[in-house]
């Protein structure tokens, strides 16, 4: 049954996050180490990701370059590791825009208190520590003329997910247990309760 129409309030937000998963990509420095960088701009159509990456970043130079990433998702329990992130900048030096909030930093791993572990597939590292890893290669990048962001269209390569949110024996996640970190009006929140089904639900 649906609820009652309700009356509606035109306001010029200055963010649309109405909400989404945040994910830590990885991609590669020219010195071969790995960046990481909390993005929230990312959805999914099939094995492909689009992701909304700024131009006044590392990330976008380094996938221009490289055509790979991983896109690694963190869970909830994680939110404190992603904050860490949020005020680094693998630019050196940090571009103009972003001196006032940013710093440079070469190593985020040890700044953020991640391990490191390497890529079956694709040359950037992956997060240990977070329970997802979806490691990629770059299809295209678009660039809006007007604008400080780009496109990315990736291909996932391969998955990875922590073994005890794979439902034994097939080829599922746990939605018992899977706990993403969601990202709302530059606020971090955790899925509450189950409201049902997809009539297409396997599990
Ligand atoms: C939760 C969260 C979500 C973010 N979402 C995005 C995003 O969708 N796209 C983007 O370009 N930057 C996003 N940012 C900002 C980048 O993380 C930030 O610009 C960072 O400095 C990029 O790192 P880099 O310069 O090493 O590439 C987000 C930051 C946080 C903390």
């Amino acid at each position: 049954m649906s609820s009652a129409p309700t009356t509606h309030t035109v306001i010029e937000p200055k963010v649309l996050y109405f909400g989404t998963p945040v994910t830590v990509i990885s991609s590669l420095n020219p010195d071969g180490t790995t960046n990481i960088a909390p993005i929230s701009s990312s959805w999914y159509l099939g094995h492909t990701v689009v992701l909304g990456i700024g131009t006044d970043g590392q990330t976008l130079p380094n996938l221009a370059r490289e055509r790979s990433c991983v896109i690694n998702l963190p869970a909830a329990e994680h939110q404190q590791a992603v904050e860490r992130l949020a005020p680094l900048t693998g630019c050196d030096p940090v571009p103009p825009v972003k001196r006032q909030q940013y710093r440079y930093e070469p190593d985020k791993f040890t700044a953020a208190g991640l391990t490191c572990t390497p890529s079956e597939f694709v040359r950037p590292a992956r997060v240990a520590e977070f329970p997802v890893h979806l490691e990629a290669t770059v299809a295209a990048i678009h660039e809006p003329a007007d604008d400080n962001f780009a496109i990315v269209e990736a291909r996932v390569v391969r998955v990875h997910v922590a073994t005890d949110l794979v439902i034994p024996g097939t080829q599922y996640v746990d939605t018992n247990h899977w706990r993403p970190l969601m990202y709302v009006f530059r606020h971090y929140f955790e899925l509450g309760r189950r409201r049902g089904r997809n009539f297409r639900a396997d599990q």
